[in-house]
């Protein structure tokens, strides 16, 4: 079984793909990803909402189980929804052991701020491993005004570094950098000692992140960062229209779908 420290030292980059059930989870292990990340990103990407707010810790716990449970051999981060963690340190100690102790997450993720860093030395301090993620933070849509690039100001910049040194000092064990200057997440990347995983934020960070309907062609938008590798979406409207074509026509079932018990011939 996969630990942070194997992260820490890995030579190679590191993968981490999204996943919310255990079929997926069990591809993305098989393929040999690094880490699994039960992310928030199932408020748009499978639960039909427009951003991950309404997203809740049930949610995430109930999904970090069934994804715990198709894998050994893949790190299974759970990530933390909007308001389970920082209205107070009890519940967030509560909310974030709950996906440890309960749905079998080896670590928690924290959309990160100067309100994580205690925190986050808080749950190291009680054993459970924090990624922290900085720069666009989609839990502050509201505060951003949309899903833009962070960090592209020196202040900006400096903000975005400056909480990610307190962060790696608060015991994090690694870092997610999302839509920031490809730049920016390269310093950081040479600066931290923990490794970095970016999405849209360049190629010089220790690894990369995707969320895997936009990996695997499921879902109608992705963003201009993303790359589609495959076109699941056409993989399915094809087998479902083919099944609705099937039944309508009587091929299917077919007698090898079907069996006769004569016992039950006069019933009637
Ligand atoms: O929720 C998520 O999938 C994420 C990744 C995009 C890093 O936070």
């Amino acid at each position: 079984m996969p630990t942070v420290a194997d992260l820490r030292t890995s030579e190679e980059p590191i993968t981490m793909l999204t996943a919310y059930d255990a079929p997926t989870a069990e591809l993305i292990e098989a393929a040999g990803i690094d880490v699994v990340l039960v992310g928030d990103s199932m408020g748009n990407a499978v639960l039909g909402h427009e951003t991950t707010l309404p997203v809740t810790t049930e949610e995430v716990a109930s999904r970090t189980a069934a994804v715990s449970r198709a894998t050994d051999d893949v790190l299974v981060v759970a990530d933390m929804p909007f308001l389970s963690v920082g209205v107070s340190e009890e519940s967030s100690i509560e909310n974030a052991g709950r996906m440890v102790k309960e749905a079998g997450a080896d670590a928690v993720k924290l959309e990160s701020g100067p309100h994580t860093v205690e925190l986050t030395e808080r749950l190291v301090e009680l054993g459970i491993p924090v990624m922290a993620h900085l720069g666009l933070t989609p839990q502050r849509v509201n505060q951003l005004g949309g899903y833009g690039r962070q960090g592209t100001t020196k202040d900006a910049a400096r903000e975005i570094l400056d909480l990610a040194r307190a962060h790696e000092e608060a015991g994090a064990f690694s870092l997610v950098l999302e839509h920031v200057p490809a730049n920016l997440a390269a310093g950081i990347t040479e600066e931290l000692s923990i490794p970095t995983i970016g999405i849209g934020a360049g190629p010089d960070c220790d690894g990369q992140v995707l969320v895997i309907t936009d990996v695997i062609g499921l879902g109608k938008w992705s963003p201009p960062f993303s790359t589609q590798f495959g076109d699941v979406r056409s993989e399915i409207e094809s087998a479902v229209g083919a099944y609705k074509e099937a039944v309508e026509s009587g091929e299917f079932p077919a007698e090898e779908h079907s069996e006769t018990v004569e016992e039950v011939d006069d019933v009637y």
